[in-house]
């Protein structure tokens, strides 16, 4: 049976790449899409998001969340992005329009409707998430997890020590890590090193379908970005496409469990995911102090090749 997901997004071009895998893959029953300030605007976010849906074929209802951050201005990513979110790629004005209702309000009623346990996939700052966690906790329970592409056990991208959408929004991050549905944090360890050859570009392209191309294109953008990790000498990053793939390839990664903790206070280190590897506690716990407690899987490890492989045979196939 396909899995029931709901993905929350800020597309981006890597958001696209991920809506593209979860239209096309048969295990995943893309139930719903929802939108939020990231990347870009949220406008400009919806906007994205129902026009690669329509290049996918994929019908799934689409919803406008939260444009800000809960305490923060919106800051988006458009250096990296383009400065319309998705490349600067001139996509076909969907016909569709976002659904009347606020996002929170698609997520009830989508996860209180279905039959399974939904599986909520956050490719974004998880400001929505929180508010929905926070306004429908009874829905929230039902939940079979939440898989969040956020954070990082190393170094960071958006600062030296936060991933960007967690960096958006920690108290947002912080609100959903620390709720009691099950959550799997997908940091930036995994998400910079799942990453598409040339020859595999090549071979969207000569897929020749609509969401083969536009893949292929998004992939064309991303090699443009040269942020590979340094032992990867060159390829286009999947980002938020490996999140995508995680739900149904998760045996390419090695996932562990440890305390997760948000730093708040407004600093160098604000929007840092403090992965509490230690095998014992310390002084800081001895003298009262804080230290992250409630516990995480965290995706540490992942078999790249492999995941790029199952994104473009999926797409290819499609
Ligand atoms: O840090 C990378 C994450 O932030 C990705 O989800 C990207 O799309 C942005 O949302
Ligand atoms: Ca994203």
């Amino acid at each position: 049976m396909p899995i029931p997901v709901i993905a929350d997004v800020d597309t981006g071009v890597d958001d696209a790449l991920a809506l593209l895998f979860l239209a096309a893959h048969p295990d995943i029953d893309l139930r719903a899409v929802t939108c939020v300030a990231g990347n870009a605007s949220l406008a400009q976010v919806a906007q994205n998001t129902l026009d690669v849906l329509a290049v996918a074929g994929c019908e799934a209802p689409v919803a406008c969340g939260v444009d800000r951050p809960l305490i923060e201005p919106a800051r988006d990513a458009g250096s990296y992005h383009g400065a319309n979110g998705i490349g600067n790629l001139a996509l076909e004005p969907s016909p569709r329009q976002p659904e009347p209702e606020h996002a929170v309000e698609l997520l009830r009623r989508e996860i209180d409707a279905s039959p399974e346990p939904v599986t909520l996939l956050s490719l974004a700052p998880l400001t929505n998430i929180a508010l929905f966690l926070r306004l429908y906790p009874q829905t929230a329970a039902k939940l079979e997890r939440i898989v969040v592409m956020g954070g990082t056990a190393s170094a960071g991208n958006a600062s030296a020590v936060a991933e960007f959408n967690v960096w958006h929004d920690p108290e947002a991050a912080q609100i959903v890590l620390t709720s009691d549905v099950p959550t799997t944090l997908y940091p930036l360890d995994v998400f910079n090193r799942v990453v598409a050859t040339d020859e595999q570009i090549t071979q969207l392209k000569d897929a020749a379908t609509p969401h083969a191309r536009l893949a292929a294109a998004l992939l064309d953008y991303q090699l443009t970005l040269a942020d590979l990790p340094a032992d990867i000498a060159s390829g286009a990053k999947l980002g938020d496409a490996g999140a995508a793939a995680f739900l149904v390839a998760s045996e390419h990664f090695g996932v562990e469990t440890w305390p997760v903790g948000v730093e708040l206070s407004h600093g160098y280190a604000r929007g840092q995911t403090v992965v509490d590897r230690r095998l014992r506690s310390g002084e800081a716990e001895e003298h009262g102090l804080m230290a992250p407690t409630v516990r995480s899987e965290v995706a540490l490890t992942v078999d790249g090749p492999a995941v790029a492989a199952s994104f473009i045979n999926t797409v290819c196939g499609a």
